[in-house]
Formats: structure tokens, C-alpha cells, sequence
């Protein structure tokens, strides 16, 4: 990630960034520094790049032109080949303040310019002419900008990943989920007559992660209760038979929140049971694209979630072909049900009647377009606390009819069989006698999750021609799209 700093003190931000992490960044190449000072910008021979302001008043003003040509030297469309103007922000407490959220969507750039003000500021015009994020980093002046931009740098390198020599560290501190970090201890085990909590000392991970759990959130109870009503329980409630669906939403999910609860909806009990939210809550529902509609089960998919104004996210995930009038349905069936979907998305995952359609999806650049994703869903949750939330426009029919596929044939090769039943219990939709191994054909969505289980091999598909047809006319790889 590089960073354009536009300064009249470069010293002040080149001293800050080349020390300690940032600096260790620097050396190795993941992050970059350029900063250009305002003042060779001058076009006075005392290098002058203030004036009197406008109208009277105390102190002096930056002149628009030096300011202008320092972000034409570094933000011109043909610099660096570039075809796109990197976004340039200039720190000013008239900006929005920092927060986390913004922090992580700044480090999705590749490119940042920032712009440090001085005297009284700068010439309104070229702040019009070139600013694109006005951001303040907290509710109080300094002399200069220069501090705040290496706040700002300090803060979004952490994101770029590469910059901590351990990602998850990133991750796991304050700030997540709207929680301060649980109290940290190192030896001595003895220190001022104060003991390091006994959980620490046993090594049962689960009863630590527990531990720094209640301890977070005591902790923002306590010091930060303020964010405190804005964290929220996300749950994502997926159906997958064969795996591509949920790995999908665990990519989503775990950007967005630390402590996800899942629940699947392949499992016939939960299903059976009624799931309530509250408008505190937060759902990610997640399914595959079955005939580009949701998969048609007895008792509807999602029917037995209840929300009270939730907020939600629906994910369709497709094996390349399409999505069609999956997304609406989603929507029409959690808002009939009390939820507000803010979001929407349809990944690509593999087509489980074809080793080419969705390969490897998601790949890299569609994890980038997922976390993008979160990103963007965590600023509409902020938004909507402040506003109330809005429901997101999705394409589709929200009641499409049934939709009569083609049964796939499969094979049963019962001298395999070891009869140990794993294909029953993972059947969706209880499609498998377990007396007979038999598959009833009426019950039976053709998901090929019993292909998929059966270690003995003893059950097989064959699907070849629906793949010839998939692959000759759906190849090409689809982009990831999300509303
Ligand atoms: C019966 C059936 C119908 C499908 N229809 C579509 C479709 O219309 N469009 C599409 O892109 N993928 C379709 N797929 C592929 C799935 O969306 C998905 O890629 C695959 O089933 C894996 O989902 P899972 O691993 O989460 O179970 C279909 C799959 C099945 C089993
Ligand atoms: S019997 Fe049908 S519905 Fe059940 S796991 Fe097998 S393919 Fe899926
Ligand atoms: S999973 Fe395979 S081996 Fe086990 S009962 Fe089913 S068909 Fe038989």
C-alpha cells in the first residue's frame, strides 16, 4: 500500500512512519511512503505558501495553487501509468472521526493520498477541487495535520496485510465488534502481591477464550458502554449440503464479526426448531441456487427464523450458471418474517454437477469482493443504528413458481455398503430409508450430499450430460456481485 503524504513538514511524518512496525513495513516493501513537501510548490522566490485571509480575521491561509500542483504530482490519471485518481483525504477535525470501520475500507485501497493543512487551513476552492474523505481523528484541534496523518497511517497499516508479523493480531484486538480487548499478563505469575488469574495458568483453551469473552465485554461495560449497544450477536444460518454454501458465508461472516454463531439448516432438527432475533441481533442467511430458486424443501428454507426489525444479509451462492430469482425470494421470505435485509450478495462456489463450473471459487479476488462486502455491511449497520435501516433492492421475482428439474441418476453399489449410515443422517431432507438405503426419489433434492459422505464410495451420479450443457454455455467465470 502506498501512502502520498502532502505536507509543508515532511521530516515530521517520514520520522513518525520509518520507526517501529510501520518502518519495519517500509523496509520490506509492504507498505510505501511518499511524501511531497507543499513548499516546492511555491512560485515566489521566499518559497511563501500562505496568505492573509479573505475578509480580515486572525492567522493565515494556504494558497490553492502550491496545494493544487503537490496533488497533480502525485494523483495526475497518467502518473504511474494509473488510470484512476486515488482518493485523497485531508485531515481536519471538520472531518468525519475515525472509527474502525473506515480504517479497514481505507486499507482496501491501493493507493491513499493525504493532505495536512497548516496556519488557519487551506483555500476552500482546491479542497473542492481535490478532497475526497474529509476525516478528523477525534474531537480536538492540533497545529497541523501531520500528527493526524500518522495516526491515520498507524491505523489503516495495520489492515494491510503483511504489515503484523501475525495477521490474526489484526483481528483479534480492540475494536472488533465493537469490544475492548480483555486484560493481557506476562510472567512473573507473582507481581506486587497481584496473581495473574488462575483460568490463565490451567491451559484449558475453551475456558480462556470464555474467560476473555465475559472479560470484554465487562470491560466495555464498564470503560466504553457506549459501544457496547452497538455490538450485536450475528448468527449465520446456512443451508449446504455439500460444503460450497458454507464456506462462503464463513469467509463473509468471519470478516465481519469475531464471534459468529452458525447454525445449519441442513440439519433437520434445527430447522424444526423456531430460531427468534431480536433488532439487536444480526442474521446472515445463506443458501445454494437450486434452478436459480432457493431449494424447495417441505418446510420452506428460513421459515423457522423470526426477527423484530433484524437486520440481515442474504447470500445465493451459485455454481456459475446463475442466481436468478434466488436473492428475492430470500428477501420477500426474512422480511415477510420480521427481518430488514441491508445486504445482499451471490458468490460464486463449485457446481456440484460439474468439475469445471465455480472451480476454486471463491478464489482470491473474490475473497477481496467478499470482505469489501463486510466492509460495506459494517458501514450500513452503523448507518442504520443512527437512521434505521433500509432494505437493499435485489433483482428477481420474489414469488417465482416451482420450478420441476430433472431427477439425476444415481447408483447404489450395496456390496460397498458398510451400512454405517452417515448418508441418512445427512440427508437434508430425510430422502433415505434407513432400512433399506433406498433413496425416495419424491423426497430427494439431488444435493449429492450422500455422494459426497460415503466413504466406501458405495453411491454415485451421473449427471454428464447437465455437465456438457453447464460447461459449454456457462464457462466463463462470473464476477461476484453484491447489493
Ligand atoms: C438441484 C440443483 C440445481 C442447481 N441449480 C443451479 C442453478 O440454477 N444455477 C447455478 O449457478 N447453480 C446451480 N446449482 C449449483 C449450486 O448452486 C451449488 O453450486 C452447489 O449445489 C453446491 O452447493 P453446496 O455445496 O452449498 O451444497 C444447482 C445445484 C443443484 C444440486
Ligand atoms: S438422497 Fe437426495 S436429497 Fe438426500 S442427500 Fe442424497 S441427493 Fe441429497
Ligand atoms: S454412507 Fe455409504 S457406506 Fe454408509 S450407509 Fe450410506 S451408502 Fe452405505
Amino acid at each position: 500500500m502506498k501512502f502520498h503524504v502532502l505536507t509543508l513538514f515532511p521530516e515530521m511524518v517520514e520520522n513518525a512512519v520509518h520507526t517501529s512496525i510501520t518502518g519495519r513495513a517500509l523496509k520490506n516493501g509492504t507498505l510505501s511512503l511518499h511524501t511531497v513537501n507543499i513548499r516546492d510548490f511555491s512560485d515566489n522566490k521566499h518559497m511563501r505558501v500562505d496568505d492573509y485571509p479573505y475578509g480580515g480575521g486572525a492567522g493565515m491561509v494556504m494558497q490553492p495553487e502550491p496545494v493544487f500542483q503537490a496533488w497533480k504530482s502525485v494523483a495526475c490519471p497518467d502518473h504511474a501509468g494509473r488510470g484512476k485518481k486515488p482518493r485523497c483525504i485531508y485531515l481536519t477535525p471538520q472531518g468525519i472521526v475515525l472509527n474502525q470501520t473506515m480504517v479497514e475500507e481505507f486499507a482496501m485501497e491501493e493507493e491513499l493520498i493525504l493532505l495536512c493543512g497548516h496556519y488557519e487551513g487551506i483555500d476552500e476552492r482546491v479542497l473542492e477541487e481535490v478532497v475526497t474523505d474529509y476525516v478528523s481523528i477525534g474531537d480536538y484541534v492540533l497545529t497541523g495535520g501531520e500528527l493526524a496523518a500518522c495516526v491515520f497511517i498507524d491505523a489503516v497499516s495495520r489492515f494491510v496485510p503483511g504489515v503484523l508479523s501475525n495477521e490474526e493480531s489484526s483481528q483479534f484486538e480492540s475494536m472488533q465488534d465493537h469490544l475492548l480487548e480483555y486484560p493481557h499478563y506476562t510472567r512473573p505469575e507473582a507481581w506486587h502481591d497481584r496473581k495473574v488469574p488462575e483460568v490463565l495458568l490451567q491451559g484449558d483453551h475453551r475456558k480462556i477464550q470464555a474467560w476473555r469473552q465475559e472479560q470484554s465485554v465487562e470491560r466495555t461495560r464498564q470503560r466504553r458502554p457506549d459501544l457496547l449497544e452497538k455490538n450485536r450477536q450475528a448468527t449465520a444460518a446456512f443451508f449446504s449440503p455439500t460444503g460450497g454454501t458454507r464456506r462462503a458465508v464463513e469467509i463473509f461472516t468471519e470478516f465481519l464479526t469475531q464471534n459468529p454463531r452458525y447454525l445449519d439448516l441442513g440439519r433437520r432438527k434445527l430447522r424444526k426448531e423456531k430460531w427468534k432475533f431480536s433488532s439487536g441481533d444480526f442474521l446472515v442467511a445463506a443458501a445454494p441456487v437450486y434452478g436459480g430458486q432457493l431449494p424447495d424443501i417441505q418446510e420452506p428454507l428460513f421459515s423457522n427464523l423470526h426477527g423484530e426489525k433484524t437486520p440481515c444479509v442474504i447470500m445465493a451462492a451459485y455454481g456459475n450458471r446463475h442466481y436468478d430469482d434466488t436473492l428475492a425470494q430470500m428477501q420477500y421470505r426474512l422480511e415477510e418474517q420480521g427481518f430488514i435485509c441491508i445486504g445482499a450478495i451471490a458468490p460464486v462456489i463449485p457446481h456440484i454437477y460439474s468439475d469445471i463450473l465455480g472451480k476454486g471459487r471463491p478464489d482470491e479476488k473474490d475473497i477481496r469482493i467478499i470482505r469489501k462486502f463486510a466492509v460495506e455491511i459494517k458501514k450500513r449497520l452503523e448507518t442504520g443504528e443512527q437512521y434505521g435501516f433500509t432494505s437493499v433492492k435485489v433483482p428477481g421475482n420474489p414469488l417465482p413458481a416451482p420450478k420441476q428439474m430433472k431427477p439425476v441418476e444415481k447408483s447404489f453399489d450395496r456390496a460397498r455398503c458398510t451400512k454405517c449410515q452417515v448418508c441418512v443422517q445427512r440427508c437434508p431432507v430425510n430422502a433415505i430409508s434407513q432400512e433399506t438405503l433406498q433413496i425416495r426419489e419424491d423426497r430427494c433434492l439431488n444435493c449429492m450430499s450422500c455422494v459426497k459422505v460415503c466413504k466406501a464410495g458405495a453411491r454415485g451420479y451421473d449427471c454428464s450430460q447437465v455437465a456438457d450443457y453447464l460447461e459449454k454455455n456457462y464457462s466463463v467465470p462470473k464476477e461476484i456481485q453484491f447489493f
